[in-house]
């Protein structure tokens, strides 16, 4: 059994068979997933995702790429659905300096401080983002020492890698590792003790191999513990196990 730790069953590209595939995820082997919201309505139906399915999570959280109308109400409302029993994390916040189109810097990071505190304050773990921005987001993060989280689909440095493993950070890695240009991940998998790993979809994005280009869903989350398992030198059910372990320990779920 495994734990999808991220995967977005909000988006729209589950629209045509959303609840016909959740419902096939036990017997395909995933035991858990979490679903992290990207803004107040994506929040809101991974809430009600996971009032439907027992096995289903959710985190709740304004993602940089969607926080340009941000308002100061807009933590409150997040504050009133953390309250949900399975809320188990702030979800997905951080900084993406990539897409030109996004709000401005100065704007994320105000965005990303704020929800921040809100984990604090409820103390829950958070979800960081973090494309094209590791500096400033290693930084930000710094500044919460009391505060845990995991960097999701991991693509900062060995370096950087070590300093959160030491912070007590998770690292959680997609189906990129099974990509051609995986070199650098897979040398910080290499690295990183079993303790820190986290594995996850990103469904629908970030397909793996051999199904790159297709929609992406839990059921194809085996195949990222298949590659760490090959790094690894374990076997891919122990990595599927110990991540499970690892999942349900980070977001305090005792089901699964
Ligand atoms: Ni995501």
């Amino acid at each position: 059994m495994v734990f999808d730790t991220h995967a977005h069953y909000d988006s729209g590209a589950f629209n045509a068979d959303r609840l016909e595939l959740l419902s096939s995820m036990p017997e395909q082997g995933v035991s858990l997933i979490l679903n992290p919201g990207c803004e107040l309505d994506s929040s809101k139906t991974a809430v009600s995702l996971a009032e439907r399915f027992p096995f289903v999570y959710a985190a709740v959280g304004v993602h940089p790429s969607d926080c340009a109308g941000w308002q100061e109400s807009w933590l409150e409302e997040l504050r009133a659905l953390a309250a949900h029993p399975k809320v188990k994390a702030i979800g997905e916040i951080g900084l993406d300096y990539y897409w030109k189109d996004n709000p401005p810097r100065e704007f994320q990071q105000m965005v990303f401080r704020r929800q921040l505190e809100l984990a604090r304050e409820l103390d829950l773990p958070v979800i960081v983002h973090d494309r094209e921005a590791h500096g400033d987001s290693m930084a930000i993060v710094r500044e919460y020492p009391d505060v845990r989280g995991v960097f999701h689909c991991y693509s900062g440095s060995l370096e950087d890698a070590k300093v959160l493993v030491k912070l007590g950070w998770m690292i959680s890695f997609t189906g990129v590792v099974t990509y051609k240009n995986a070199r650098r991940a897979l040398e910080i998998i290499g690295w990183l003790p079993m303790e820190s790993i986290m594995i996850e979809t990103d469904s629908p994005y970030l397909t793996p191999e051999p199904f790159r280009g297709k929609r992406n869903d839990s059921g194809k989350v085996h195949l990222v513990a298949e590659k760490i398992a090959q790094v690894k030198g374990l076997a891919p059910e122990d990595v599927a196990r110990i991540t499970l372990e690892n999942g349900k320990r980070f977001f305090d779920i005792q089901e699964g």
